[in-house]
């Protein structure tokens, strides 16, 4: 078959085309043939070993598939082994997989397992989001980050600013329903997103880019806000932040890696917000922004694309 393949850590450069035997069939597991592979932000972190987990060369990147199973089922789901992804073929477990509906395309079943997973536990298990809140959206235009817009507003928030870094981005993210959208390169993002909020500060900021970016979404909280801090795009390290400095506006400093859902609760954690999620997107109440899809061939330029800011949406490698 036909895959991408990662032989030594590196930048984009180091994702090559190759040919491998198909999967070796795993009891419990099925052989899907793989229409689509999901590219996320943490593939190009794997590549290069900066990721949560260790990697262990060589590998083939890539968590989330869509294709057909030999019953001829066309399904969606998390790859066995959280790799393997970027290939002809792969195994997965059925219990791990959703029935495609008819009308959801393959990025948009794709953007819903690990973005809208994320983007649904941002709001509703990390920040645990009120009705009338206001919910600042860092990489608004992104995969995770065009979910969590519309399921801020899906949800009640009162006011949902997007972060973007260019005006197409946030023109973008204010046709996805966000009410205010502000430039991610300000010199004074807290004061930007301050000035969004009808001068008070927020109360949920969604943060993924590390860095000063970081240290600005804690300073635009208000009082009771909460930072919910689940990437590093930029990879760079916040300023560190003492607890005690915590106390002055009673604000909340919160991790969020879905690893941790699936080790915690695979059902309620997983399967029922993906159930929610698939429901949403199939009565068309939630609308996955489709992103560039590439040939897997040219998996290096997905992630070259991905790293350099030039994608909106759900990126995927076309396979079959
Ligand atoms: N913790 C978890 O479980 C979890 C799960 C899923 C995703 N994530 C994280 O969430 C973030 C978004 O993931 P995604 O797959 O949906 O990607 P994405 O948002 O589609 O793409 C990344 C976006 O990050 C923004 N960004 C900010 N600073 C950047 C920098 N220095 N270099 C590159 N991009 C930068 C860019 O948007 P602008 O140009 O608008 O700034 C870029 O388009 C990533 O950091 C990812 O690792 C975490």
């Amino acid at each position: 078959m036909r895959a991408i393949q990662v032989s030594k850590f590196g930048g984009p450069e180091v994702l090559e085309p190759v040919e491998l035997p198909d999967p070796e069939p795993i009891p419990g597991l099925e052989l899907l043939s793989v229409t689509a592979s999901g590219v996320n932000y943490a593939d190009t972190h794997a590549a290069e070993n900066s990721y949560l987990s260790a990697q262990t060369l060589p590998f083939i990147p890539g968590a989330e598939v869509v294709g057909t199973l030999a019953d001829g089922r066309r399904v969606c789901g998390f790859t066995a082994s959280g790799g393997g992804g970027y290939a002809e073929r792969a195994l997965i477990a059925p219990a791990a997989c959703f029935d495609v509906p008819d009308g959801v395309s393959d990025a948009a079943a794709l953007s819903l397992l690990v973005q809208g997973l994320t983007a649904w536990h941002l709001l509703r298990t990390s920040a645990r989001m009120a009705p009338g809140e206001t919910v600042a959206v860092i990489a608004a235009a992104g995969g995770v980050g065009s979910l969590a817009v519309q399921l801020a507003k899906l949800w009640g928030a009162g006011r949902v600013i997007a972060v973007a870094s260019t005006p197409g981005k946030r023109d973008l993210a204010m046709s996805l329903g966000a009410d205010a959208a502000v430039d991610s390169g300000s010199d004074d993002l807290a004061g930007v997103l301050r000035e969004a909020n009808a001068g008070k500060g927020v109360d949920i900021v969604l943060e993924m880019t590390g860095g000063p970016t970081t240290d600005a979404c804690l300073a635009a909280l208000g009082a009771f806000g909460r930072l919910v801090v689940y990437g590093m795009a930029s990879r760079t390290a916040a300023m560190p932040v003492p607890p005690t400095s915590l106390m002055i506006g009673s604000k909340s400093l919160i991790g969020f890696w879905l690893v941790d859902c699936m080790k915690v609760d695979p059902v309620g954690m997983v399967a029922q917000p993906l159930r929610e999620l698939v429901g949403m997107a199939a009565s068309g109440a939630l609308k996955p922004l489709a992103g560039t899809a590439y040939p897997l061939a040219e998996a290096r330029r997905a992630h070259e694309d991905l790293r350099a800011r030039a994608t909106t949406g759900k990126v995927i490698l076309t396979v079959g």
